[in-house]
């Protein structure tokens, strides 16, 4: 403790289940005086070796390393070991602590993680090198410092599963690789030893990758600022370069893209078609007669913005910095 360091009382709600005996998920209380800089894993061990051996918990390195503490700390994916108590208590009046989302439950705060690695795994996480090029046997292969730049957050990534516990495209559809997944992939697809970009960008394109929502809950958990959500954003952005609207949601994002630049508006009966074909239109017409009923203006195509030369602008301005990029 710091010596001029006042102790705060903390109260603690803990998650407590433990399915193998049949026990109901319930909170437990428990309140403890601490530090308001004490880490939460620090005060859940305390609980543990002073009132009840039997709280069930993950961690090994204590120093935000080996990723194994991650749970909910009020409702947040976050490092027990690297989350101060004082904060959240100033914040929320106590600290609710829940396992990890996404991933079946174990014992109190223990999840098993097998969803999240059977996701990774499928990543094919490895370097895949064209056999007729094998690496040069005890020499180093060089890259550039602008190849390594590319890929510098990747590794900073303890596989924590934090991430994975917030996404909500996790949640809503198995099928989802998750963002840590993806986040590795997109550290291999740009790696210049690897030879399988067009098998990996193409396998992904129908296994997932435009189910992401966008919604950057997987950055804000991160603790080591990986910022899976952007590496996915890159991943689809190489995507449709090296195969153009291929999906769905390639196709999406590309008229999208070219609705905001014609008139800096969407006109969303041209994305659907634009999405899914002259049968996607088709398919939605009881939707699109609804929709006409109800509100007749969204059916039509609609005026250009004031500001358009702004909009534009700005794609001039990206489409310059693109060009001097290659
Ligand atoms: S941005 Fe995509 S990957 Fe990240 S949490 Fe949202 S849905 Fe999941
Ligand atoms: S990307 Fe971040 S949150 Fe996800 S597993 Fe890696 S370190 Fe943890
Ligand atoms: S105990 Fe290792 S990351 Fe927290």
């Amino acid at each position: 403790m710091f010596a001029d360091e006042k102790l705060i009382t903390v109260p603690f709600d803990v998650y407590r289940y433990d399915p193998a005996h049949g026990g109901e998920p319930r909170y437990q209380h428990y309140e403890l005086r601490l530090a308001p800089h004490t880490p939460i894993l620090t005060g859940l061990l305390r609980i543990r070796d002073e009132m009840d051996p039997t709280l069930t918990l993950r961690y090994s390195c204590r120093s935000a390393i080996c990723g194994s503490c991650a749970m909910l700390v009020n409702s947040k994916s976050r490092l027990a070991c690297h989350t101060p108590v004082g904060p959240e208590v100033k914040e929320h009046g106590r600290i609710v602590v829940d396992p990890m989302r996404n991933q079946p439950i174990l014992r109190d705060l223990v999840v098993d993680q097998q969803p999240f690695w059977s996701r990774y795994e499928k990543m094919e996480p490895h370097l895949i090198l064209d056999p007729k090029h094998p690496m040069p046997e005890g020499q180093t292969t060089a890259m550039s410092p602008a190849q390594v730049e590319r890929f510098k957050e990747t590794p900073r990534c303890i596989s924590c599963a934090a991430c994975f516990s917030a996404c909500p495209a996790v949640e809503a559809d198995p099928a989802f690789p998750g963002p840590m997944a993806l986040a590795k992939l997109y550290r291999f697809v740009v790696d210049p030893r690897d030879t399988a970009q067009t098998h990996r960008l193409q396998k992904i394109q129908t296994e997932g990758l435009w189910l992401c929502l966008r919604c950057h809950l997987c950055t804000e958990a991160c603790p080591k600022d990986v910022r899976p959500s952007e590496r996915i954003r890159d991943l689809k952005e190489l995507a449709v370069q090296a195969q153009g609207g291929t999906e769905a949601g390639s196709r999406h994002a590309i008229g999208f893209l070219h609705n905001i630049e014609e008139r800096g508006t969407l006109n969303e009966l041209k994305l659907v078609r634009q999405t899914s074909g002259i049968g996607g239109l088709a398919a939605s017409l009881p939707q699109g007669v609804r929709i006409w009923r109800k509100k007749p203006e969204l059916t039509q195509s609609p005026p250009p913005i004031e500001g358009l030369d702004q909009v534009k602008k700005i794609y001039s301005t990206l489409k310059d910095d693109k060009s001097e990029e290659s």
